[in-house]
Protein backbone atom coordinates (compact mmCIF):
# COMPACT_ATOMS: atom_id res chain seq x y z
CA UNK A 1 0.00 0.00 0.00
CA UNK A 2 1.06 3.36 -1.00
CA UNK A 3 1.13 6.67 1.32
CA UNK A 4 -1.54 9.12 0.29
CA UNK A 5 -0.20 12.62 0.44
CA UNK A 6 -1.23 16.12 -1.32
CA UNK A 7 1.35 16.68 -4.56
CA UNK A 8 1.08 20.02 -3.92
CA UNK A 9 0.82 21.44 0.10
CA UNK A 10 -0.70 25.10 -0.15
CA UNK A 11 -0.16 25.14 3.66
CA UNK A 12 2.93 24.95 3.93
CA UNK A 13 3.74 28.82 3.21
CA UNK A 14 1.11 29.62 5.62
CA UNK A 15 2.45 27.40 8.63
CA UNK A 16 4.28 30.72 10.20
CA UNK A 17 4.13 34.08 10.49
CA UNK A 18 7.75 35.04 8.74
CA UNK A 19 6.29 32.94 5.98
CA UNK A 20 2.82 34.39 5.32
CA UNK A 21 4.73 37.86 5.33
CA UNK A 22 6.91 36.64 2.87
CA UNK A 23 3.99 35.50 0.57
CA UNK A 24 1.80 38.50 0.95
CA UNK A 25 0.53 39.91 -2.04
CA UNK A 26 -1.01 43.32 -0.64
CA UNK A 27 -0.39 45.00 1.96
CA UNK A 28 -1.99 47.90 3.41
CA UNK A 29 -0.74 51.27 4.87
CA UNK A 30 -1.84 54.56 6.08
CA UNK A 31 -0.29 56.29 3.18
CA UNK A 32 -3.64 54.35 0.81
CA UNK A 33 -6.22 56.36 3.31
CA UNK A 34 -8.39 59.52 2.71
CA UNK A 35 -10.49 60.61 5.86
CA UNK A 36 -13.16 62.11 5.24
CA UNK A 37 -14.25 64.86 7.58
CA UNK A 38 -17.39 66.54 8.41
CA UNK A 39 -17.14 70.87 9.24
CA UNK A 40 -19.86 72.48 10.92
CA UNK A 41 -20.30 76.23 12.51
CA UNK A 42 -18.99 77.73 15.46
CA UNK A 43 -15.56 77.15 17.59
CA UNK A 44 -14.53 74.25 19.88
CA UNK A 45 -17.90 72.37 18.72
CA UNK A 46 -17.82 68.53 18.63
CA UNK A 47 -21.39 67.26 17.26
CA UNK A 48 -21.56 63.47 17.48
CA UNK A 49 -23.37 61.99 14.92
CA UNK A 50 -26.07 59.66 15.79
CA UNK A 51 -26.11 57.08 13.21
CA UNK A 52 -22.05 57.46 12.78
CA UNK A 53 -21.05 56.30 15.92
CA UNK A 54 -17.31 57.42 16.42
CA UNK A 55 -17.73 59.86 13.95
CA UNK A 56 -18.67 63.76 15.13
CA UNK A 57 -18.71 67.19 13.12
CA UNK A 58 -15.95 69.12 14.02
CA UNK A 59 -15.74 73.39 13.86
CA UNK A 60 -13.07 74.66 11.68
CA UNK A 61 -10.40 74.70 14.49
CA UNK A 62 -11.18 71.21 15.26
CA UNK A 63 -10.96 70.17 11.69
CA UNK A 64 -6.90 71.13 11.97
CA UNK A 65 -6.47 69.36 14.87
CA UNK A 66 -7.83 66.17 12.93
CA UNK A 67 -5.97 67.29 10.39
CA UNK A 68 -2.70 67.42 12.22
CA UNK A 69 -3.54 64.35 13.70
CA UNK A 70 -3.70 62.57 10.20
CA UNK A 71 -0.01 64.01 9.35
CA UNK A 72 1.15 62.59 12.20
CA UNK A 73 -0.30 59.31 11.31
CA UNK A 74 0.88 59.19 7.82
CA UNK A 75 -2.27 59.63 6.54
CA UNK A 76 -1.96 61.86 3.09
CA UNK A 77 -5.35 63.38 2.19
CA UNK A 78 -8.26 64.25 3.72
CA UNK A 79 -11.99 64.99 2.34
CA UNK A 80 -14.06 67.41 3.70
CA UNK A 81 -17.69 67.59 3.73
CA UNK A 82 -19.56 70.60 5.43
CA UNK A 83 -23.35 70.84 6.88
CA UNK A 84 -24.32 74.26 5.97
CA UNK A 85 -26.92 76.03 8.62
CA UNK A 86 -30.27 75.57 7.08
CA UNK A 87 -31.16 79.17 6.58
CA UNK A 88 -27.85 79.01 4.17
CA UNK A 89 -29.32 76.31 2.33
CA UNK A 90 -31.41 77.68 -0.75
CA UNK A 91 -33.22 76.16 -4.08
CA UNK A 92 -30.05 76.99 -5.78
CA UNK A 93 -27.89 76.49 -3.29
CA UNK A 94 -25.72 79.21 -3.68
CA UNK A 95 -23.98 78.91 -0.75
CA UNK A 96 -21.30 76.61 -2.90
CA UNK A 97 -20.23 79.12 -5.02
CA UNK A 98 -19.51 81.30 -1.43
CA UNK A 99 -15.68 82.27 -1.06
CA UNK A 100 -16.41 82.40 2.88
CA UNK A 101 -18.38 79.44 2.69
CA UNK A 102 -17.61 76.42 5.92
CA UNK A 103 -15.90 74.72 3.26
CA UNK A 104 -13.41 77.30 2.04
CA UNK A 105 -12.85 78.75 5.45
CA UNK A 106 -12.22 74.47 6.58
CA UNK A 107 -9.99 74.52 3.25
CA UNK A 108 -7.33 77.48 4.06
CA UNK A 109 -7.35 76.81 7.89
CA UNK A 110 -6.03 73.50 7.15
CA UNK A 111 -3.59 74.90 4.60
CA UNK A 112 -2.50 77.77 6.83
CA UNK A 113 -1.63 74.88 9.35
CA UNK A 114 0.00 72.21 7.48
CA UNK A 115 0.81 73.51 3.71
CA UNK A 116 1.37 70.35 2.05
CA UNK A 117 2.09 68.20 4.30
CA UNK A 118 -1.54 67.01 3.69
CA UNK A 119 -3.65 67.08 0.53
CA UNK A 120 -7.26 68.42 0.81
CA UNK A 121 -10.06 66.82 -1.42
CA UNK A 122 -13.50 68.70 -1.65
CA UNK A 123 -16.73 67.18 -3.28
CA UNK A 124 -18.51 69.13 -6.02
CA UNK A 125 -22.07 68.93 -5.31
CA UNK A 126 -24.72 71.08 -4.52
CA UNK A 127 -26.35 68.81 -1.27
CA UNK A 128 -25.11 70.32 0.99
CA UNK A 129 -26.29 73.53 0.05
CA UNK A 130 -29.89 73.01 -1.82
CA UNK A 131 -33.17 73.07 0.47
CA UNK A 132 -34.20 70.14 -1.43
CA UNK A 133 -30.89 67.87 -0.77
CA UNK A 134 -30.59 67.00 -4.48
CA UNK A 135 -27.36 67.91 -6.38
CA UNK A 136 -28.05 69.74 -8.81
CA UNK A 137 -30.50 72.24 -9.82
CA UNK A 138 -34.57 71.19 -10.46
CA UNK A 139 -37.37 71.57 -12.58
CA UNK A 140 -40.96 72.06 -11.51
CA UNK A 141 -41.12 68.14 -11.57
CA UNK A 142 -38.12 67.73 -9.30
CA UNK A 143 -35.97 66.60 -12.08
CA UNK A 144 -31.96 67.93 -12.02
CA UNK A 145 -30.76 69.59 -14.63
CA UNK A 146 -28.01 68.65 -16.20
CA UNK A 147 -26.87 71.55 -17.93
CA UNK A 148 -27.84 74.32 -15.93
CA UNK A 149 -26.12 72.08 -12.86
CA UNK A 150 -23.02 71.80 -14.50
CA UNK A 151 -22.83 75.74 -14.47
CA UNK A 152 -22.91 75.40 -10.74
CA UNK A 153 -20.32 72.76 -10.41
CA UNK A 154 -18.06 74.59 -12.05
CA UNK A 155 -17.83 77.96 -10.26
CA UNK A 156 -18.30 75.55 -7.25
CA UNK A 157 -14.78 73.92 -7.84
CA UNK A 158 -13.42 77.50 -8.76
CA UNK A 159 -14.07 78.73 -5.71
CA UNK A 160 -12.88 75.27 -3.79
CA UNK A 161 -9.54 75.63 -6.30
CA UNK A 162 -9.76 79.43 -5.03
CA UNK A 163 -9.06 78.14 -1.26
CA UNK A 164 -6.76 76.02 -1.64
CA UNK A 165 -8.30 72.80 -2.36
CA UNK A 166 -6.03 69.76 -4.07
CA UNK A 167 -8.30 67.86 -5.06
CA UNK A 168 -11.65 68.56 -6.76
CA UNK A 169 -13.77 65.38 -6.41
CA UNK A 170 -17.35 65.78 -8.16
CA UNK A 171 -19.76 63.52 -6.90
CA UNK A 172 -22.95 65.02 -8.35
CA UNK A 173 -22.68 62.37 -11.82
CA UNK A 174 -23.60 65.00 -13.88
CA UNK A 175 -22.62 63.79 -17.05
CA UNK A 176 -19.82 66.45 -19.12
CA UNK A 177 -19.14 67.56 -15.85
CA UNK A 178 -15.27 66.54 -15.50
CA UNK A 179 -14.48 68.17 -18.84
CA UNK A 180 -16.26 71.53 -17.86
CA UNK A 181 -14.22 71.45 -14.91
CA UNK A 182 -10.91 70.16 -15.90
CA UNK A 183 -11.09 73.61 -18.77
CA UNK A 184 -12.49 76.07 -15.70
CA UNK A 185 -9.27 75.14 -13.69
CA UNK A 186 -6.44 75.40 -16.72
CA UNK A 187 -7.96 78.99 -17.27
CA UNK A 188 -8.51 80.05 -13.53
CA UNK A 189 -4.09 78.93 -13.10
CA UNK A 190 -5.16 75.83 -11.63
CA UNK A 191 -3.28 73.34 -13.78
CA UNK A 192 -2.06 71.54 -10.92
CA UNK A 193 -5.32 70.54 -9.21
CA UNK A 194 -6.24 67.28 -9.68
CA UNK A 195 -10.03 66.08 -10.51
CA UNK A 196 -10.75 62.85 -8.62
CA UNK A 197 -14.69 61.89 -10.39
CA UNK A 198 -16.91 60.24 -8.60
CA UNK A 199 -17.02 57.98 -11.92
CA UNK A 200 -19.16 55.05 -10.90
CA UNK A 201 -21.54 56.47 -7.56
CA UNK A 202 -24.69 54.04 -7.35
CA UNK A 203 -27.85 55.33 -5.79
CA UNK A 204 -27.21 53.66 -2.98
CA UNK A 205 -29.14 52.56 0.28
CA UNK A 206 -25.70 52.72 2.00
CA UNK A 207 -25.34 56.84 2.42
CA UNK A 208 -28.26 57.42 5.10
CA UNK A 209 -25.91 57.87 7.37
CA UNK A 210 -24.07 60.57 5.29
CA UNK A 211 -27.16 62.77 5.01
CA UNK A 212 -27.72 62.94 8.29
CA UNK A 213 -24.11 64.37 8.85
CA UNK A 214 -24.42 66.45 6.38
CA UNK A 215 -28.39 67.17 7.22
CA UNK A 216 -29.56 66.44 3.67
CA UNK A 217 -31.44 63.69 4.40
CA UNK A 218 -34.52 65.32 6.00
CA UNK A 219 -34.52 67.12 3.17
CA UNK A 220 -34.47 65.13 0.06
CA UNK A 221 -37.56 64.17 -1.49
CA UNK A 222 -37.69 61.66 -3.81
CA UNK A 223 -34.50 59.67 -4.93
CA UNK A 224 -31.19 60.26 -6.57
CA UNK A 225 -32.15 57.71 -9.32
CA UNK A 226 -32.04 59.55 -12.58
CA UNK A 227 -28.46 60.97 -12.16
CA UNK A 228 -26.47 58.37 -9.61
CA UNK A 229 -26.21 54.69 -11.49
CA UNK A 230 -28.55 51.75 -11.26
CA UNK A 231 -26.85 48.76 -8.30
CA UNK A 232 -27.74 46.42 -11.37
CA UNK A 233 -25.21 47.72 -14.17
CA UNK A 234 -21.76 47.21 -14.44
CA UNK A 235 -20.76 47.73 -18.14
CA UNK A 236 -22.61 51.17 -17.39
CA UNK A 237 -19.82 51.97 -15.06
CA UNK A 238 -17.04 51.14 -17.75
CA UNK A 239 -18.55 53.74 -20.02
CA UNK A 240 -18.94 56.00 -17.05
CA UNK A 241 -15.03 55.57 -15.75
CA UNK A 242 -14.10 55.95 -20.24
CA UNK A 243 -15.63 59.30 -20.24
CA UNK A 244 -14.08 60.90 -17.01
CA UNK A 245 -10.91 59.59 -17.92
CA UNK A 246 -11.24 61.76 -21.37
CA UNK A 247 -12.70 64.34 -19.87
CA UNK A 248 -9.64 64.53 -18.46
CA UNK A 249 -9.76 63.18 -15.15
CA UNK A 250 -6.36 62.48 -12.71
CA UNK A 251 -7.84 59.22 -10.95
CA UNK A 252 -11.87 57.97 -10.66
CA UNK A 253 -13.95 56.41 -8.15
CA UNK A 254 -15.90 53.81 -7.58
CA UNK A 255 -18.84 54.37 -4.65
CA UNK A 256 -19.87 52.50 -2.62
CA UNK A 257 -16.94 50.54 -1.92
CA UNK A 258 -17.37 46.77 -0.37
CA UNK A 259 -20.82 45.63 -2.42
CA UNK A 260 -18.87 47.16 -5.55
CA UNK A 261 -15.44 45.37 -5.55
CA UNK A 262 -16.52 44.06 -8.75
CA UNK A 263 -16.67 47.17 -10.26
CA UNK A 264 -12.91 47.94 -9.10
CA UNK A 265 -11.53 44.87 -10.49
CA UNK A 266 -13.03 45.52 -14.22
CA UNK A 267 -12.49 49.42 -14.20
CA UNK A 268 -8.74 48.40 -12.80
CA UNK A 269 -8.19 45.89 -15.56
CA UNK A 270 -9.85 48.23 -18.33
CA UNK A 271 -7.98 50.95 -17.40
CA UNK A 272 -4.50 52.34 -16.41
CA UNK A 273 -5.56 54.74 -14.18
CA UNK A 274 -5.24 54.79 -9.83
CA UNK A 275 -9.03 53.83 -8.91
CA UNK A 276 -10.33 54.56 -5.76
CA UNK A 277 -12.80 53.73 -3.94
CA UNK A 278 -15.06 55.12 -0.96
CA UNK A 279 -16.61 52.53 1.73
CA UNK A 280 -19.43 54.89 2.52
CA UNK A 281 -21.59 55.89 5.81
CA UNK A 282 -23.71 52.76 5.23
CA UNK A 283 -20.36 50.46 4.97
CA UNK A 284 -19.17 52.33 8.46
CA UNK A 285 -22.18 51.72 10.08
CA UNK A 286 -22.60 48.52 9.45
CA UNK A 287 -18.90 47.35 11.11
CA UNK A 288 -19.73 49.35 13.91
CA UNK A 289 -23.57 48.11 14.60
CA UNK A 290 -21.35 44.14 14.17
CA UNK A 291 -18.62 45.10 16.76
CA UNK A 292 -21.08 46.20 18.75
CA UNK A 293 -23.73 43.78 19.11
CA UNK A 294 -20.59 41.13 19.07
CA UNK A 295 -20.97 39.59 15.94
CA UNK A 296 -17.02 40.48 14.99
CA UNK A 297 -14.13 42.11 16.34
CA UNK A 298 -14.00 46.26 15.01
CA UNK A 299 -10.41 45.98 14.33
CA UNK A 300 -9.67 43.08 12.72
CA UNK A 301 -13.07 43.59 10.42
CA UNK A 302 -11.91 47.68 9.67
CA UNK A 303 -8.45 46.27 8.52
CA UNK A 304 -9.88 43.58 6.68
CA UNK A 305 -11.92 45.42 4.66
CA UNK A 306 -9.68 47.76 3.90
CA UNK A 307 -7.11 45.10 2.28
CA UNK A 308 -9.91 43.92 0.68
CA UNK A 309 -10.07 47.05 -1.57
CA UNK A 310 -6.18 46.82 -1.98
CA UNK A 311 -6.85 43.78 -3.57
CA UNK A 312 -9.46 44.46 -5.36
CA UNK A 313 -7.05 47.07 -7.41
CA UNK A 314 -7.72 50.30 -5.12
CA UNK A 315 -4.79 52.89 -4.69
CA UNK A 316 -6.33 54.38 -1.69
CA UNK A 317 -9.82 53.76 0.09
CA UNK A 318 -11.49 56.97 1.06
CA UNK A 319 -12.75 55.85 5.38
CA UNK A 320 -14.42 56.96 8.17
CA UNK A 321 -12.01 54.22 9.96
CA UNK A 322 -8.89 55.60 8.42
CA UNK A 323 -7.67 57.47 11.69
CA UNK A 324 -8.13 54.29 13.49
CA UNK A 325 -6.81 52.15 10.43
CA UNK A 326 -3.71 54.23 10.55
CA UNK A 327 -3.25 53.91 14.66
CA UNK A 328 -3.96 50.17 14.14
CA UNK A 329 -0.98 50.19 11.38
CA UNK A 330 1.38 51.94 12.79
CA UNK A 331 1.37 49.66 15.76
C1 LIG B 1 -22.98 64.00 -2.18
C2 LIG B 1 -22.32 62.82 -1.59
C3 LIG B 1 -22.90 61.70 -0.99
C4 LIG B 1 -21.85 60.94 -0.48
C5 LIG B 1 -20.66 61.57 -0.82
N1 LIG B 1 -20.96 62.73 -1.52
C6 LIG B 1 -24.31 61.32 -0.74
C7 LIG B 1 -25.26 61.22 -1.83
O1 LIG B 1 -24.90 61.14 -3.02
O2 LIG B 1 -26.44 61.22 -1.52
C8 LIG B 1 -22.03 59.67 0.32
C9 LIG B 1 -20.91 59.32 1.23
C10 LIG B 1 -21.24 58.36 2.32
O3 LIG B 1 -22.35 57.80 2.40
O4 LIG B 1 -20.36 58.16 3.17
N2 LIG B 1 -23.23 64.02 -3.51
Amino acid sequence: MTASYPAIRLRRTRAHAWSRALHREHVLTPAELIWPLFVTEGDGVEQPIASLPGVSRWSVDGIVVRAKEAVELGIPCLALFPNTQPERRSEKGEEALNPDNLMCRAIRAIKDACGNDIGVLTDVALDPYTSHGQDGLIDEEGYVLNDATMEMLVKQALNQANAGADIIAPSDMMDGRVGAIRSALEEGNHANVQVMAYAAKYASAFYGPFRDAVGSGGLLKGDKKSYQMDPANSDEALREVALDIAEGADSVMVKPGLPYLDIVRRVKERFEVPVFAYQVSGEYAMIEAAAAAGAGDRDALVLETLLAFRRAGCSGVLTYHAAHAARLLNG
